[in-house]
């Protein structure tokens, strides 16, 4: 018999049930939901709502199958619906009828809004530490690579000299970001909807603040109707995980590029790409791949939440229900993208030489040419019409800038002096890049020193 069945005269189909049912998923809410279920039967025994014994008892019911459950001892069944209603009708099984008073001053609605509260909090921790990881892994590369000079691009154009340290704290930057997003999603999802009761609170004389101490929240949801119809808190994280991905596959679609033939600025660890079954000679940037295809369903989770809850009417409705294997799906994701993402950069093997190769080929430094022109004196418009000449000229007859004899440079303007080599050398235009936030490695290791400062501050 269903626990809400007295008004119903017959059982339900078996199809509704297994419609109906959440309990293949949110069963992995359990511990949140006995949490917050002690703290609040603590607080209905405080407040004489029921006696301080059957407090007791529910909470030492509760303990006890707490620790079953996670001792495997424990099964649940569909026909319970939820988490909510299994724990409910195991803990009168188990202690009899006292724990009946279990849900006195509560909804399922109030209570299902907790416990994924609860669980999301606990799981940004997980998260915040494994991206610090990430951030740390990120900081410890770039300090190898200050001076590793690589070609910096625009639309996919080699475009000026920059290092691969520079590249990659651009990433530093996005993942902080991130991070500060997972704070704010936090402080969004730290505050109590229990006491909410189905949507218009309990004429119970409830102690909300007493369960907010008892649990650690910030404060409590301080309109019941929002309490139980928020689900912003849940779209905050998918939205940061969103961008988090984002980033992620950004990253992962240029170590898939760098580790192609035709660039081969990396090779990835033998541990951490995948071969063919049919050619001998390949190894795949698979986890870079798969990192950049699961952003798709993590953006999937985001729209598919954010459509679910655009015509809700008010309080809540069983649709927001489907906000939980969104969430734990994005979660799930992000647990393990990141991990295997942070090691598959820490043991990728940046190749140098080639970086440095492809920065000398593709007139990186032609605008460094124009300055050149600009500090002799001509206004940079005259002096990029010509470089622009020469690049021509050297696009024509298969050459690099460098490799041009000081004739040829005289012969487009007579400006030119010896000095245009080591002005136009890779070397000089990354080092003389020494503004805030450029490239030259007196820059990037001032980049470094706060990157690691704030990772200090957060460790
Ligand atoms: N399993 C439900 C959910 O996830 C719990 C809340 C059910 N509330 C209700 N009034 N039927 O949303």
């Amino acid at each position: 018999m269903k626990l809400w069945g007295g008004r119903f005269a017959k059982e339900t189909d078996a199809l509704t049930d297994h419609f109906n049912s959440s309990i293949s998923f949110d069963q992995r809410l359990y511990k949140h939901d006995i949490l917050g279920s002690i703290a609040h039967v603590a607080m209905l025994g405080k407040q004489n709502i029921i006696s301080l014994e059957e407090s007791n008892a529910i909470q030492a019911g509760l303990s006890d199958l707490l620790s079953d459950i996670e001792a495997g001892h424990v099964s649940f069944d569909e026909k319970m619906e939820d988490i909510h209603m299994n724990i409910e009708s195991l803990l009168i099984s188990r202690i009899g009828d006292v724990a009946k008073k279990m849900h006195t001053g509560r909804s399922r609605n109030d209570q299902v809004a907790l416990d994924v509260r609860l669980y999301t909090l606990d799981e940004i921790k997980t998260l915040k530490e494994m991206l610090f990881t990430l951030m740390k892994a990120v900081t410890d590369i770039a300090s190898l690579h200050t001076e590793t000079i690589m070609p910096g691009y625009t639309h996919l154009q080699r475009a000026q000299p920059i290092t691969f340290a520079h590249h990659l704290m651009a990433y530093f930057e996005m993942f902080k970001r991130d991070y500060k997003r997972l704070d704010f999603a936090y402080e969004n999802t730290n505050y109590l909807p229990l006491g909410s009761g189905a949507l218009a609170t309990t004429t119970y004389p409830l102690n909300r603040d007493d369960v907010v101490n008892a649990l650690h929240f910030n404060g409590i949801c301080e309109n019941s109707i929002d309490g139980v119809s928020d689900r912003d808190f849940v779209l905050d994280l998918l939205y940061t995980l969103s961008t988090l991905m984002m980033h992620l596959s950004r990253l992962s679609e240029e170590i898939i590029l760098w580790s192609s033939h035709e660039f081969h600025f990396v090779d990835l660890d033998d541990a951490y790409s995948t071969g063919s079954s049919i050619m001998p000679q390949k190894k795949n940037p698979d986890i870079a791949e798969l990192v950049r295809g699961k952003t798709g369903r993590v953006y999937g989770n985001l729209m598919g939440l954010l459509t679910t809850m655009k015509g809700l009417p008010l309080a809540y409705n069983k649709d927001m229900q489907e906000d939980k294997e969104r969430l734990f799906d994005s979660i799930d994701t992000l647990k393990m993208c990141l991990p295997i993402f942070t090691q598959m950069l820490l043991t990728m093997n940046v190749c140098k030489e080639n970086m440095y190769n492809a920065a000398s080929g593709g007139f990186t430094n032609a605008t460094d040419a124009a300055d050149y022109l600009v500090k002799k004196g001509l206004a940079f418009r005259d002096a990029h019409e010509v470089i622009g000449k020469l690049v021509l000229h050297c696009v024509t007859n298969h050459t690099s800038l460098e490799a041009l004899p000081l004739e040829t440079y005289k012969s487009i303007h007579p400006i030119f002096e010896e000095d245009v080599y080591e002005a136009i050398s890779l070397k000089t235009c990354v080092s003389g890049r020494k503004v805030k936030g450029g490239p030259s490695p007196e820059a990037v290791n001032m980049h470094l020193e706060k990157a690691k400062a704030y990772l200090n501050a957060i460790a």
